[in-house]
């Protein structure tokens, strides 16, 4: 019998220091995740210097107790691995920097893994049976993405955004209508109150590109609609606001990936990234992909922002193709995905 793997990963890219054990790349033995969100809320944003300094205070704390957690001792550990892009850079370095002083003092070989295809990984973890290939769709904070998953580690990216993120959308117009920030979180929650066909708001098509995602004029238009309704003296329903609003981000998202998934023939599709624990979201695909007789995969809320266990996950992959990273692993902020460096 092949020798369990153990790994030790960590992830630091944003406001989330985080730390998990992953055993064989499925099966999660911890996952400690300190958030900062309640930091930067009074910022309306994330403030990229105070990311920085909280990650420096809390990462040891957090990575003792994923192995306290875990029961297992450093030594236990096969590897050690890191996100180092793409992210903050100040926010990287606090992870990358600490996974190198562990790699070294405890002698561990040394994984680098790309944020995305930690998102995309945190799939495999609940569903033992998903293998390459499939369609993913990674929404986050950061990146919208429609993604071709050849292999482990293979992607070819078919579509992504030409400006806003899907989940910065979601805080631009959640921050404008008084929700606050994260806005994905509190829209998906009042939305529910609301009538998402109070108004409608515009579906975007990016001209020849036909999976790539625009979500700017779609929060402009939430703006005018601010403005034009307070111009009028009418009331403005935060609830209805935010339903239109979500719903014209889902249907686009919907489309453009059911388009996708029919014309590169895929009859597995996941979703990947904070957006992706969005309700109304995975109700519209699980509709969808029933109705074409796709089989959708999507992960647990908490594998889907961000989290140590999906960068362990990743990296198993990473280590079984024999990838290892020296001590001159740096964060390299705008990484690419299928890039290694
Ligand atoms: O993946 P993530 O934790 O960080 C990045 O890598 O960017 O994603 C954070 C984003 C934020 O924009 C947040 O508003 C959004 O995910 N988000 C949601 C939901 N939960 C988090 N968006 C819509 N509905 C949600 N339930
Ligand atoms: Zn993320």
């Amino acid at each position: 019998m092949e020798k369990d793997v153990l790994i030790l990963a960590i992830e630091s890219s944003c406001d989330e220091t985080a730390a998990a054990v992953v055993k064989n790349g499925r099966e999660v033995l911890s996952n400690v995740i300190y958030s900062q969100i309640a930091l930067h809320t009074e910022y309306g944003g994330v403030v990229p210097e105070i990311a920085s300094r909280k990650h420096i205070e809390k990462i040891n704390q957090v990575i003792e107790q994923a192995l306290k957690d875990a029961d297992k001792k450093l030594s236990e550990m096969t590897a050690i691995a890191v996100t180092y892009g793409p992210g903050l850079v100040g926010a990287l370095l606090v992870g990358v920097s600490a996974a190198k002083a562990i790699s070294f003092a405890a002698d561990l070989p040394l994984i680098g893994v790309h944020h995305i295809e930690g998102h995309i990984s945190a799939n495999y973890i609940e569903n033992k049976e998903l293998e390459p290939p499939f369609l993913c769709l990674v929404v986050s904070g950061g990146h919208s993405h429609l993604v071709e998953v050849k292999d482990y580690g293979e992607y070819k990216i078919i579509g992504r955004t030409r400006d806003d993120a899907a989940g910065e959308a979601f805080d631009k117009v959640a921050r404008a209508i008084g929700l606050g920030y994260p806005g994905g979180p509190k829209i998906d929650r009042v939305s529910k109150e609301g009538n998402s066909d109070a108004v409608h708001f515009p579906r975007a098509k990016v001209g020849n590109a036909e999976y790539d995602f625009s979500f700017s004029g779609l929060k402009s238009a939430v703006l005018n609609h601010l403005n034009s309704c307070q111009m009028k003296g009418e009331e403005v329903n935060t609830a209805d606001i935010a339903a239109s609003f979500q719903k014209a981000v889902v249907d686009v998202l919907v489309e453009h990936s059911m388009d996708a998934l029919s014309r590169y023939g895929y009859k597995k599709f996941a979703i990947a990234g904070g957006v992706a624990s969005n309700s109304s979201l995975r109700k519209a695909f699980e509709e969808a992909c029933q109705k074409e007789g796709i089989a959708f995969y999507y992960p647990s809320p908490v594998y889907c922002t961000d989290n140590g266990a999906m960068i362990g996950a990743a990296a198993y992959y990473e280590y079984r193709k024999g990838v290892r990273h020296g001590f001159d692993l740096n964060a390299v902020p705008n990484l690419k995905l299928g890039e290694r460096l």
